[in-house]
């Protein structure tokens, strides 16, 4: 260790999460992608993470507390613990570290919001401040962000999109040659600006508990009948929405957006476990928004997670007609009439801690 390096201190970063809108679903070896998957990062929604360390070579094996939201959880701590001992090989250090971890959530819980992806951003962010603090440098990758991103991949695959703002790409694909299945790389510089400012207003539609976790979901794609045609239905669209997002094609970008979300759900109904996650409020939602569109010109569409919640996403320029048509026709569909507004994102910020 370097003479001016700290063997003791406090990091934190503040992450947010994403939306995909070419979805990663299905995965295989430590945590790979079957397919390159899009996203937007948002701005509002994060996850901040403070990690407390101390570094100490007569310890052989990492120290980890962890509380969520001033709790102590053991079930969080678990997963974390795991993915600390799968980033070892990358990060041999952690070995010596005796590490406090305050994470918190600025969004509820079952929001349709991927909790994961700001969650495992903000501590793979700081894991790599970390490794700069103790070493004065980040090994064995380009920049700090691909380090951060690949370990992020590591704790849920789609949290190393979160580590850009704006666009972002997981999964190599022959239309981006700097693609990779490792790490997300940021795609801003191809974007048209039409969709530089795009609007994410989130509808609750429930908060139940999901029915399935990713992990589970992930793993029905492994003996599920259409998984070969999902694939490569998954590469055309790639090319098709990079094309639209570089030309400022919004028919196309709602088109491939809204069959996307749509061919998520259907792959989980025709899975060996055949789960429904739509509600019949999603399905109203969807029916109002496909219909205003049409009746009114307007570029918006939805997109879904693994969940009944839409994604209402659409430019700043019609902000205010959309907010309009939400707040009169579509929160009576909401539990609670309850929406999050949201917005694409500059991505994660390192906070100041000292
Ligand atoms: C439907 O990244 O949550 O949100 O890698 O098992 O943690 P793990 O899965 P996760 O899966 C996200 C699936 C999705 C689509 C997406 O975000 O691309």
């Amino acid at each position: 260790m370097p003479e001016s390096v700290k063997n003791s201190g406090k990091v934190a970063w503040r992450c947010p999460s994403n939306i995909a809108l070419i979805k990663y679903w299905g995965k295989h070896g430590d945590q790979l992608p079957n397919n390159a998957s899009i996203s937007i990062t948002l701005q509002n929604a994060f996850t901040e993470t403070i990690v407390t360390f101390e570094f100490d070579e007569s310890i052989n094996n990492i120290e980890v507390i962890f509380e969520f939201g001033q709790q102590r959880n053991e079930s969080f701590e678990s997963r974390v613990n795991r993915f600390l001992l799968r980033i070892q090989p990358q990060m041999p250090f952690l070995r010596h570290l005796r590490i406090n971890i305050e994470s918190k959530n600025n969004f509820p819980h079952s929001a349709g919001i991927a909790s994961s992806a700001s969650g495992f951003g903000s501590l793979a962010l700081c894991i790599c401040s970390i490794e700069e603090l103790l070493f004065g440098q980040i090994s064995g990758f380009l920049d700090f962000r691909q380090k951060a991103s690949y370990l992020a991949r590591i704790g849920s695959g789609s949290a190393c999109r979160s580590i850009y703002g704006g666009f972002s790409i997981w999964g190599q694909n022959s239309t981006l040659p700097e693609s990779s299945d490792v790490y997300a790389v940021d795609i801003n510089h191809h974007i048209h600006p039409v969709f530089q400012d795009i609007q994410d207003s989130i509808l609750l539609v429930s908060s139940e508990k999901k029915q399935v976790s990713s992990s589970d979901g992930h793993a029905l794609m492994e003996h599920h009948a259409y998984a070969r045609i999902r694939y490569q239905l998954a590469e055309s669209k790639l090319q098709e929405l990079i094309t639209a997002l570089q030309t400022g094609d919004m028919e196309q970008f709602i088109l491939i957006t809204e069959s996307e979300a749509v061919s998520l759900h259907a792959l989980m109904m025709l899975s060996e476990s055949n789960y429904i996650l739509l509600k019949p409020n999603t399905l109203a939602i969807i029916e109002k928004v496909q219909r205003f569109r049409a009746e009114h010109k307007l570029p918006m569409c939805f997109t879904l997670d693994a969940g009944p919640n839409i994604h209402l996403l659409y430019p700043e320029s019609v902000r205010e007609e959309v907010q309009n048509f939400i707040n009169d026709e579509l929160l009576q569909h909401c539990e609670h009439k309850q929406w999050i507004h949201d917005r694409i994102g500059k991505g994660p910020v390192k906070l100041d801690i000292a």
